[in-house]
């Protein structure tokens, strides 16, 4: 593995043995030795918290050196191509990129064009790939389940504008889901729904819920969207919005998930991103073992 753009290509083994690596660093913790002069530059063209954090403190908790670019005082603003950026960046000697673009493929473009062998590491590219989101929604799963093959597992909200949704997909397929329901109104539904094939795609949220043992709800991509197709915040929240009422449709241990950032209120009431069944913050702290194994994969792949 050179660079991690997406998990579609990914063979289910290797994204098992990703998972399994991140589970090893949650038992482990730190191992400042992995990575030792080596440098990761976190390249954020969209706005983030848990994801960027997450990558530096990975990084660091593996020895590694980290460099957060600051876009709005970066030369970007002058003009430079994103091409001359890369060659700069790179002639300092960068061993990973971290990238997040609002423009689909825009990490496998920078792949493309390296002149050197620095890692490319997709930290969401619009609404195409989140691969290490898709990486921690399925470790978290397996924390609380083990095994992924016969569990229900719905996905809903804005699934049109979603690259967690397409990156959870490509994982729990890959690890033996059978049973992924997609739901959301029409408008939050891709036109073209080929490429969810194997999934169960639909508008109704409730019946999507019966028996669930995982649910992941999705934030509404405001800015990714024509003002047209945005429902009113109580409107949706009426038809997808995950109270106590319609969570308790799904199986009695049904795990709530959300990739974050929340927005109470829109897509979940407050009580259930706090309650009991709530793994919001687990999805949080398996993000960082998450990045720690994909770092570690790249950066000092194990014989
Ligand atoms: C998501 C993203 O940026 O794709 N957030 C994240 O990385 N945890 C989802 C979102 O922005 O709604």
């Amino acid at each position: 593995m050179r660079h991690l753009l997406t998990l579609e290509t990914l063979p289910g083994a290797k994204i098992a043995h990703l998972l399994e690596r991140a589970e090893d660093f949650r038992t482990r913790g730190r191992q400042r030795d992995l990575l030792v002069d080596r440098t990761v530059l976190n390249l954020f063209f969209e706005p983030s918290t848990r994801t960027r954090t997450s990558f530096e403190i990975a990084a660091r908790r593996l020895g590694a050196d980290v460099v957060n670019f600051d876009l709005s005082r970066s030369s970007t603003t002058k003009g430079e191509s994103l091409l001359d950026t890369l060659h700069t960046l790179e002639a300092m000697r960068l061993d990973a990129l971290v990238v997040r673009h609002n423009e689909n493929r825009m990490p496998d473009w920078l792949a493309e064009h390296a002149n050197t062998d620095v890692a490319i590491i997709n930290a969401g590219d619009g609404s195409r790939a989140h691969p290490t989101q898709g990486l921690l929604d399925a470790l978290t799963i397996r924390q609380h389940r083990r095994n992924l093959e016969n569990l229900a597992i719905v996905i809903c909200g804005d699934i049109r504008h979603s690259r967690v949704a397409r990156s959870d997909v490509h994982a729990f397929t890959a690890l033996g889901a059978r049973d992924i329901r997609l739901c959301a109104p029409r408008a939050l539904l891709p036109e073209d729904t080929s490429e969810f094939a194997g999934c169960v795609v639909s508008e109704d949220f409730d019946a999507a819920l019966d028996n669930a043992d995982v649910v992941i709800m999705l934030r509404i991509q405001k800015e990714r969207m024509a003002a047209a197709l945005l429902p009113a915040d109580s409107d949706y929240f009426a038809q997808y919005g995950l109270d106590a009422r319609r969570l308790a449709l799904a199986a009695p241990d049904c795990m709530v998930l959300h990739p974050g950032p929340i927005n109470r209120g829109v897509e979940i009431a407050g009580e259930v991103a706090d309650g009991a069944q709530s793994r919001i913050l687990d999805q949080v702290s398996n993000g960082v073992f998450v990045r720690m194994a994909v770092l570690a994969e790249l950066l000092a792949p194990r014989a």
